[in-house]
């Protein structure tokens, strides 16, 4: 099977992870102009606002209403050829990207065979993109339950503050541990005042990161996310749009 190129984002609440998921998609399909999967993997989901889309059905609400129906074949298919069936409709097509919105964990009761048949039909949906950029909550666990598939890079934002860079080195010694990335591990320090504090670049050094980048504060971004617009027109020479675009070029493509 034709592997795609997997890039998670992760890193704790508002740092910057949906924003950088955008630019990067955006990046990516502008170099590559092959489309690319978005995953949107927070349960707290708003990809779809930063990417121009609107998601009306997620993951979860398909596997609630699966779990809902029990014994019982939904609409007369059998389980398997109903998650297949709902995938499709699932995805928000665009002609850039496509995006898949898993929405909230499980609750309570047994979602155990309704995973197993999501995993596979992921894992067999996701070899069909060259690139996958799955935005993630903080929580590496559920990234590990959710596809079979490894990471080929592991991209973790963090916001200028020590507690935000000590829990980037937490996520990324879980994810060594866990042996979730293959690839780079990437630390993204976003919406930094210039000129980066020397304290925070002698931690940033003390905790060594392979590769460093430092996303300032950018207007423009602010602006598109404040108003809940989509970030795909910030323009070119944007700050967080040329940092993204540096990433791209040097490390994922
Ligand atoms: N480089 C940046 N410059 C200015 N504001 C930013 C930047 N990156 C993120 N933000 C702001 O931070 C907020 C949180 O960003 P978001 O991408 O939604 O974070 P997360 O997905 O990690 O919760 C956004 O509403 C936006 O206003
Ligand atoms: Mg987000």
């Amino acid at each position: 099977m034709k592997e795609s190129i997997n890039i998670a984002v992760t890193g704790k609440g508002g740092t910057g992870k949906s924003t950088i998921s955008t630019l990067i998609i955006k990046a990516l399909y502008e170099t590559k102009k092959k489309i690319i999967l978005a995953i949107d993997a927070d349960p707290n989901y708003n990809l779809d606002v930063k990417l121009g889309l609107e998601t009306k059905r997620t993951i979860g609400d398909m596997r609630e209403e699966l779990r809902k129906s029990g014994d019982e074949n939904p609409g007369g298919m059998s389980k398997s050829q109903f998650v297949e069936y709902q995938l499709k409709i699932l995805i928000e097509e665009g002609d850039k990207f496509d995006l898949l919105t898993m929405g909230r964990q499980e609750g309570t009761g047994c979602y155990c065979y309704i995973n197993n048949v999501l995993r596979h039909l992921i894992d067999t949906l996701s070899a069909n993109y060259p690139y996958i950029v799955i935005d993630n909550d903080a929580g590496m666990e559920h990234l590990s339950r959710r596809t079979d598939q490894h990471m080929d890079f592991l991209i973790i934002a963090s916001d200028a503050t020590k507690v935000g860079l000590m829990t980037a080195a937490r996520i990324r010694d879980m994810a060594l541990e866990m042996e979730l990335v293959h690839g780079n591990v990437i630390l993204v320090v976003n919406n930094a005042p210039s000129p980066f504090p020397e304290f925070l670049d002698t931690l940033v050094k003390e905790l060594s990161f392979d590769n460093v980048y430092i996303i300032p504060y950018d207007a423009e971004v602010f602006d598109r996310n404040a108003r809940g617009l989509s970030l795909l027109d910030v323009p070119r020479d944007s700050s967080a749009n040329t940092m993204v675009g540096c990433i791209v070029k040097e490390h994922l493509l």
